[in-house]
């Protein structure tokens, strides 16, 4: 039997990596489109590379023609809050007017199942905790606008050419395979987890706490880490739903448990056997005091079962894969 193809748009980035490994794995046929900008050729594990970016209409309508293509999965959006807030058009012109003509080319084709990487960022502030699907969307910065737009895009373009796509809103994506060979590498690092494991291979002098009086038990802001192999898992349940005729759909992810900086720290400190030295800072404009997801519709609905809903465990993938890049 011929395989079914996927392409991954954004597979040379951390997440879109981890996707394009566990899909070979899968047994799919596997394209990446991936303009490097923040992609790593060598992340890749297999199947056929194209270097280009997803608003480049020629280049997808040659590749929507030359090759059968059973769904995409997006991958490939800017996704910092603060850099997003500084360079708002940046944010709209890829992560909105660029997935329009990538939506634009495959309705041309008649390729019409879609899995997004969407963002708790949708949510803005919460109102409620854990937040469900059903939360009010009151982005509150430009990219999680820009994802927002997308996720209605989505819905006006199901209702007009009947095209299915499950939307994905990851909270804090983490970790590194289990294989220790792939794992999350950004040339400008701003995450947490990532950023605290510099420390630990002396890559960096200390970490900073943005923040320390957030109403929260130990003041620093909490957030729902969630491991990168069970984002692609989900998104693997997404897939086989959309190839069996499912309909479209909007899930969270996250692990319905909240760690605060300073949880994070002291376990990083615990799985490495480094001090980690940490320091106070100022808060982080824009960032929430808590968020915590409920995942209990794709559980419910697509039998998700996430393998990592230890944060300890979670760190412990990130160390082997941070120790490699430090001694690269
Ligand atoms: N933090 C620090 N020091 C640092 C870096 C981060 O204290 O050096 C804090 C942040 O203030 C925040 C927490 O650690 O409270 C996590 O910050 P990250 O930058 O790791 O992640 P964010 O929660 O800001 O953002 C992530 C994704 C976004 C997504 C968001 C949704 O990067 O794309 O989760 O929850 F929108």
């Amino acid at each position: 039997m011929k395989n079914e193809k996927v392409l991954v748009v954004g597979g040379a980035g951390y997440i879109g990596s981890h996707m394009v490994k566990d899909l070979l794995d899968t047994g799919y046929d596997v394209i990446t489109l991936d303009d490097l900008s923040a992609g790593h050729r060598e992340l890749l594990s297999g199947g056929e590379f194209i270097e280009g970016g997803l608003g480049d209409t020629v280049l997808l309508d040659n590749l929507f023609s030359t090759h059968t293509i059973s769904a995409v999965m997006h991958f490939a959006a800017f996704s910092l809050v603060g850099e997003s807030v500084e360079k708002p058009l940046k944010y709209y012109r890829n992560n909105m007017a660029a997935t329009a003509e990538l939506l634009d080319s495959m309705i041309r084709h008649n390729v019409k199942r879609f899995i997004f990487s969407s963002t708790a960022a949708v949510y803005g502030e919460p109102v409620e905790i854990p937040i469900t699907e059903s939360h009010p969307c009151n982005p509150t910065n430009p990219y999680g606008a820009s994802k927002i737009a997308v996720e209605r895009m989505l819905k006006d373009c199901d209702s007009a050419y009947g095209f299915k796509y499950i939307s994905l809103r990851y909270f804090n994506a983490a970790g590194a395979d289990k294989s220790g060979k792939i794992g999350e590498r950004h040339r400008n690092e701003t995450h947490l987890i990532p950023l605290v494991l510099e420390v630990a291979t002396d890559r960096r002098e200390n970490i900073k706490i943005f923040g320390a009086n957030y109403p929260t038990p130990d003041g620093t802001c909490i957030r729902d880490y969630i491991h990168v192999s069970d984002l692609t898992s989900a998104h693997l349940l997404a897939l086989k739903s959309l190839l069996s005729g499912g309909d479209s759909a909007v899930y969270n992810l996250g692990n319905n448990r909240g760690y605060s900086v300073r949880e994070v720290i002291e376990l990083a400190r615990k799985v490495t056997g480094k001090p980690i030295p940490a320091i106070e800072a100022d808060k982080r404009p824009g960032d929430p005091a808590i968020l915590i997801a409920s995942s209990d519709q794709i559980k419910k609905t697509l039998g998700w079962k996430p393998e990592y809903e230890d944060l300890e465990t979670i760190i412990k993938t990130a160390w082997k894969w941070h120790q490699k890049e430090a001694s690269i």
